[in-house]
């Protein structure tokens, strides 16, 4: 049974995956779900891969384009829905994306969502408000999908101005932008003198970095060639610098305190690091073991408290990827906009202190520490390297020089520190998530 006591119809085309991204939207926007979970749970019972494209298609187009949705349903919504109307919130929201922004037909894109509204139990009251409205898009649909400014129209307020304050509007600007395009699929390639060869398996192109991008994947990850066979693993090309900032790590000691999902502890290994991953969470650690596995790579694994963690012999370089609010990875995760608020952005600037002060701890003298996040907010990032610098500290600042970074200038901030921001190129490719990182080196 689908939410509200609607059961997936398979005998119109195309209405079950509608049925299925309603209810994603559903979970996310009422239960704040997120979509990876939402999809995994709505995906299983659609038995045609088209299928799962679509509805992961209609429920991230949703989402991305949100607020320019929703400024054009309250145009022509006399006053906003009721809360006993159900779902047909979302499916008025999941119609006007296909509408829109996805160039469904519109008998096809009206009908289903009329259909469905009529399966509903809350939702059937409305069918004909429903019919109506979404017309009315449609006949605006041009104008809709051609307002310019969608980048700040699909930001939230709070969002908008955190990153306006931080980087200025129009660095702000183009970092909504970017959260508007679906972004490539990019993979670490366990052999890097391979990447060639496995950009040519997978149609992809190899990036100044070495990452594989693939443009416009569809399908399961888990099918693609190398996949079985532990040649590769997922991993957004910019999350992949900071492990390349501690240089040439064969054969040292390196300390990964927080671990889970292992990209970057299959990244040490791989480079011939002695590794040692830390997680606090015994199920994402079981994770990282089952890629480590795949891959053919080995680690020690310890479930642990970083904060909490000691160490006889003091490691080589130690990599704090700490917990943080991830919006570097809005992009991917279109969610997050509507899942935080602007209080849990700064929920976790404690821990993150007290991970990075444990991992100057943790490192021998001279030895190297990577502190990073995937986070836009520099309470989390910058706010956390000049307040540790400001301490009595045994550290300094080892800046990063941007051929330490694959000849990537821009991505290098006037401290020597890594920034990259959504709209950011890897050589010709613009696209990447948003990641901090800093170098200390401990005296
Ligand atoms: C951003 S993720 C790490 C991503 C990982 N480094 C990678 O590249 O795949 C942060 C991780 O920190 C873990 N974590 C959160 N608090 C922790 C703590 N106090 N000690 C150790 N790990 C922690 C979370 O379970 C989560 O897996």
């Amino acid at each position: 049974m689908a939410r509200g006591g609607q059961s997936r119809d398979t005998s119109v085309p195309g209405l079950a995956a509608r049925q299925a991204a309603v209810r994603i939207l559903d979970d996310i926007l009422k239960d704040g779900i997120t979509l990876d979970s939402a999809l995994e749970a709505a995906l299983g019972g659609l038995a045609h891969v088209q299928d799962r494209g679509l509805v992961r298609a209609i429920a991230t187009t949703s989402l991305r384009r949100k607020g320019q949705i929703d400024n054009a349903l309250g145009q022509f919504l006399a006053k906003p829905l009721p809360a006993k109307s159900g779902i047909a919130g979302s499916i008025l929201v999941a119609a006007a994306a296909q509408l829109v922004f996805m160039r469904v037909p519109p008998h096809a894109a009206i009908d289903l969502a009329v259909r469905q509204a009529r399966q509903d139990r809350n939702a059937r009251h409305f069918s004909g408000l429903i019919n109506a409205v979404l017309r009315k898009v449609s006949g605006t649909a041009d104008t809709i999908a051609a307002e310019t400014g969608a980048g700040r129209a699909n930001t939230p307020d709070w969002l908008w101005q955190r990153w306006s304050g931080c980087f200025g509007d129009a660095v702000a600007g183009d970092i909504a932008e970017a959260h508007l395009i679906e972004p490539a699929l990019d993979l670490s390639v366990k052999d890097g003198a391979r990447a060639n060869h496995w950009a040519g398996q997978l149609g992809g192109v190899v990036l100044a970095n070495g990452s594989v991008r693939i443009s416009g994947a569809t399908g399961r990850i888990e099918d693609l060639p190398g996949y079985g066979d532990g040649e590769w693993w997922v991993q957004d090309a910019a999350a992949s610098l900071p492990v390349a900032m501690l240089g040439d790590v064969k054969d040292l000691r390196v300390l990964d305190l927080c671990a889970a999902p292992g990209g970057k502890t299959a990244q040490l290994a791989a480079a011939g690091a002695r590794v040692t991953a830390v997680d606090l969470s015994e199920a994402r650690l079981a994770r990282v073991g089952h890629n480590l596995q795949r891959l053919g790579l080995g680690a020690d694994l310890v479930c642990r408290d970083a904060v909490a963690l000691s160490a006889d012999d003091p490691y080589d370089a130690v990599i704090c990827d700490v917990p943080c609010s991830a919006t570097g990875t809005i992009r991917r995760h279109p969610d997050l906009p509507y899942l935080k608020t602007a209080k849990q952005m700064t929920d976790l600037t404690k821990v993150q202190s007290a991970i990075l002060g444990n991992a100057v701890n943790l490192t021998r003298p001279g030895g190297v520490i990577v502190y990073c996040t995937c986070s836009l907010e520099c309470e989390e990032c910058e706010v956390q390297i000049e307040s540790l610098l400001a301490s009595d500290a045994p550290v300094a600042r080892d800046p990063v020089t941007p051929e330490q970074l694959f000849g990537q200038a821009h991505l290098v901030t006037e401290r020597g520190e890594l920034r990259s921001l959504p709209f950011h190129a890897l050589g010709e490719m613009p696209g990447l998530d948003g990641f901090y990182a800093c170098r200390l080196r401990k005296s």
